[in-house]
């Protein structure tokens, strides 16, 4: 497939880089990501058996109640990441949570990818989820490779089907294969770059026909149209512009692939399109300048935490997505943050069922970093140099809740766990300068569920959620730091503190918030708060 023979000028490091594609798979539930991701890894070898995503999932989620959550509402709430390799390139698969509610999870899974897998559901189009992912991909600029899935069944029309992609996501689409009959008489695909057919059920190499070659096309595939499908193919090549890498590169243009998961077909020639158009580990901002992927020294950052994977050994993993540079099993790294160096000892990577010791690792790689809390969501990691980088932002909440702990012997316990849980993302935590309960808030209201089904299972505390007299957090800032404490003294009721000790105003309306904002035109209220870019 890629043609790596270029690469031997390139230094080691840079040849690793240059093999690596890390990427999301985004799609409205149902469309078929879990099928796909199954059969992707059986493509790189990293599972033998098709289902046993889902039946490690569903292993899972018999750990704990957290989990059983998850399992009632049909949704994923953990994000993982698969590596797999497959023709000399190493593809990191990150899971995206499927629920909507996670968006901020979800957000930040996608801070760590090059390129994401649009999965769409050929009878059904572009849903609303789908739609929400996008947005996100976008903001980052991220390159969209497009699988339009389910085409052994009645499905629409595809020229309909890229209209809607081209009208709803302003995205220009360049199919890359056209699918030959449809619904029960799907036979396969003609590839418009290699000029072949690829039929469905025939474990057969792909035969070649040159477009336009309708005699051709029906000695190859006899059970469709071939007349009306030469002429379609001939429409589809003068209608679709020429495929651009950089426009791909630059997110206003995705190639498009047809298949079926489920018949794992087409799942190849996506696999192909993203080792060919995928871009390499991408430079990334950091808050002083850009780092790039194939500098010498590491930088990782962590986009995020699972504590208690399993319970029994109370583990908590960071998720680290390397920027640059290589990490060896063993260095000592340093955190940002605290200034603090660790020893990188443990550093894992993570298959379909297994995980396995991380020897070595190059930017572009998603290593889990065993800790005890040290390591938090937004953390930068180096092997010296003081660099933060951006982008892994935490929103506002959008619900407040007071937690009530009816055993008040356990209070401290509660502290405790509201701290592991809001490091690891679960919901954030604000203090209350005047001392009263802490509370919590989360983006969506399924975290809430969450909470109180990890506080039971995992730490043994049944609580309640009371209303708060607050509706709306926003971080505060001013141009000096005295403008700021003025403001915190003679606000002192509706300050508290975030999680990293950052001041936060509690507003007990929009009113309010609006109303305070124009009191004090000097106070920033922010509702993202993300590492601050030096000016
Ligand atoms: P998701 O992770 O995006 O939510 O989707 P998932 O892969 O679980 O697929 C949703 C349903 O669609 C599943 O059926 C799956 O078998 C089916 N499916 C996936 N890809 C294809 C395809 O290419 N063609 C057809 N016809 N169906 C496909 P289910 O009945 O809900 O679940 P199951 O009992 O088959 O596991």
């Amino acid at each position: 497939m890629n043609d790596l023979s270029h690469t031997s000028a390139l230094t080691p490091l840079a040849r690793e880089v240059e093999r690596r594609r890390t990427f999301a798979i985004i799609s409205h539930p149902d469309a078929g990501k879990t099928t796909l991701t199954e059969k992707l890894l059986l493509f790189g070898g990293a599972i033998q058996l098709a289902g046993q995503v889902k039946a490690k999932a569903e292993k899972r989620n018999t750990r704990s109640d957290w989990m059983s959550i998850e399992r009632e509402r049909g949704i994923s709430v953990v994000t993982s990441v698969m590596t797999f390799e497959y023709e000399g390139l190493v593809f990191n698969l990150l899971d995206t949570p499927g629920h909507e509610d996670f968006s901020e999870d979800t957000y930040r899974t996608l801070t760590a990818v090059d390129s994401a897998v649009m999965v769409i559901d050929a009878a059904k189009g572009i849903e609303a989820r789908t739609r929400k992912l996008f947005e996100v991909c976008r903001l980052r600029d991220i390159p969209i490779v497009t699988f339009i899935n389910k085409m052994d069944r009645e499905g629409r029309d595809p020229f309909e089907l890229l209209d809607e992609i081209e009208k709803t996501l302003a995205l220009s689409t360049v199919p890359m294969t056209w699918p030959l009959g449809r619904g029960r008489d799907f036979a396969g695909t003609y590839d418009l770059t290699a000029s072949h057919v690829r039929l469905l059920d025939k474990d057969t190499a792909p035969i070649p026909v040159e477009a336009g070659d309708a005699a051709a096309l029906a000695r190859a595939v006899p059970s469709i149209d071939a007349e009306a499908a030469s002429e379609e193919i001939a429409l589809v090549q003068e209608a679709c512009g020429e495929f651009d890498l950089a426009a791909f590169r630059e997110g206003h243009m995705t190639p498009v692939f047809f298949g079926s998961a489920i018949k794992n077909f087409g799942v190849g020639d996506l696999l192909k399109g993203l080792g060919d158009y995928a871009p390499q580990p991408r430079d990334q901002a950091a808050a002083t300048r850009m780092v790039e992927a194939t500098e010498d020294n590491l930088s990782a950052f962590v986009f995020k935490i699972q504590a208690n994977m399993d319970p029994n050994h109370r583990d908590r993993i960071a998720f680290v997505r390397l920027c640059s540079g290589k990490l060896t099993r063993g260095m000592k790294v340093k955190q940002v943050r605290t200034g603090k160096s660790m020893s990188l000892n443990a550093p894992q990577f993570f298959f379909a069922q297994d995980r396995a010791l991380a020897e070595e690792a190059y930017a572009g790689d998603v290593v889990g970093i065993p800790n005890h809390g040290a390591l938090r969501i937004g953390d930068t990691l180096t092997e010296r140099e003081e660099i933060a980088f951006l982008g892994v932002p935490s929103f506002a909440p959008e619900i407040l809740r007071r937690v009530r702990l009816p055993d008040a012997m356990k209070a401290k316990k509660l502290k405790d766990a509201l701290q592991d849980l809001a490091e690891e993302g679960v919901v954030q935590v604000f203090r209350p300068r005047d001392g009263s309960p802490a509370l919590v808030g989360v983006v969506g209201a399924l975290q809430l569920d969450v909470l109180q089904g990890r506080l039971a299972a995992e730490y043994g505390l049944e609580i309640r959620f009371e209303p708060s007299e607050f509706a709306l957090a926003r971080w505060i800032s001013a141009p000096t730091k005295a403008e700021l404490d003025s403001f915190v003294t003679s606000h002192n009721f509706s300050i508290a503190d975030d999680l990293d000790g950052d001041p936060v105003f509690m507003a007990k309306s929009a009113f309010d918030l609006r109303y305070q904002g124009e009191r004090s035109p000097s106070i920033v209220f922010a509702d993202i708060k993300d590492v601050k870019k030096a000016k």
